[in-house]
């Protein structure tokens, strides 16, 4: 039987991702370079390699000795304010990293390859909610890279026995409900973990960024998806490229958007704490209602979010910070 390869199946999207393969059945071969993936979140049945993927001896090794059917690529930086202070290691892990990938990936004949992309290809969104059709105008260098990706992807497609599936994330979140593995960012910059901090007694309060938004409180709307649920969707687009699938671009979300207030008093809900939140200034660079239209990946992958509701979605996210409160602990 052959192998399924992910890149980056110690981060977080990619370890969820691994878990949901290996519970389906399938035989995983991971590859991470650690930076901000983490040893402890690598499934104990994947054969597990170190590395980067801009190495290509090593990329070469891996397709030479395992006998690898399809690609699942997480391997990428994605930080937003990171990618504005530093945008050439976004064009070195993002797109350097893929270009290497893409010449051993032909160069041994692999001819599958499910990969992330996100919500931010699109920048300021021209109408809500957002189509796969819409204009693509990235606001910062992390969504150019990803659609320079897409790019890369589509032109070697082309050119070369090659066949991709890009998903748009939009705003990944909670862990696996058996609470194994779950979200850690080193720094943490993303709104659900950072609120379950207060509860978590390692913050006093969560800042609102921005209260004079044009929404229905003032603060920006959010589609948030489940972890498990995007794992999912890769596991659905890959099988649909081994069904012979043409190259395709799917938005993933639930199609609903809360506000950042709404996430707040959610999260007071579920753990039973206050969570004091202050009002803040606007934070550079957020559009103020992001939204997916995922009725293309339902329709053409069959895909069925399972976790609708933020309720259980933050109840899973809470299970694994109270369980974890310094995340993994090991590197
Ligand atoms: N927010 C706060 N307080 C905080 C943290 C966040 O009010 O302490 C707000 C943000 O301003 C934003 C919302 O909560 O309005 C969600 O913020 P996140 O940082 O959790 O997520 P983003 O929507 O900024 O980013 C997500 C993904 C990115 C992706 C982007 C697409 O994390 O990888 O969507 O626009 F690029």
């Amino acid at each position: 039987m052959s192998s399924v390869l992910v890149l980056g199946g110690a981060g977080y999207i990619g370890s969820h991702t691994v878990y949901e393969l290996i519970d389906a059945g399938e035989k995983v071969v991971i590859v991470d370079n650690l930076s901000t993936g983490f040893w402890e979140a690598v499934h104990p049945g994947a054969v597990f390699y170190e590395g980067d993927i801009r190495d290509r001896e090593l990329l070469d090794l891996v397709f030479d000795k395992e006998d690898i059917d399809g690609v699942i690529h997480f391997a990428a930086s994605s930080q937003v304010g990171e990618s504005m202070k530093d945008p050439l290691k976004y064009y070195s892990n993002n797109l350097c990293g893929t270009e290497v990938l893409l010449e051993s990936m032909v160069a041994h004949g692999i001819d599958k390859i499910v990969f992330s992309s996100t919500a931010a290809t699109y920048g300021e969104p021209e109408s809500i909610p957002i189509l796969e059709s819409d204009r693509t105008l990235p606001t910062n260098c992390y969504g150019e890279t990803k659609l320079s990706m897409e790019k890369m992807f589509h032109w070697t497609s082309v050119a070369h026995n090659l066949r991709y599936v890009s998903l748009r994330y939009f705003n990944a979140c909670g862990a696996r409900p058996d609470g194994k593995i779950g979200e850690a960012h080193d720094p943490e910059t993303h709104l659900i973990p950072l609120i379950l901090q207060v509860p978590n007694n390692q913050r006093d309060y969560i800042s609102i960024f921005g209260n004079d938004y044009e929404t229905k409180d003032g603060t920006c709307i959010r589609d948030y998806i489940h972890v498990n649920d995007l794992a999912q969707a890769h596991i659905l687009a890959l099988n649909y490229l081994r069904d012979g699938g043409e190259s395709n671009i799917f938005n993933l979300g639930n199609g609903v958007g809360f506000s950042v207030k709404e996430v707040v008093e959610t999260a007071r809900k579920v753990t039973g704490h206050p969570i004091p939140a202050k009002e803040e200034a606007r934070r550079a660079g957020d559009p103020s209602t992001l939204i997916a239209s995922s009725e293309k990946a339902k329709e053409v992958l069959g895909w069925n979010p399972e976790f609708a509701d933020l309720d259980t979605i933050i109840q899973t996210a809470w299970n694994w910070h109270q369980s974890h409160p310094h995340g993994y602990q090991n590197k």
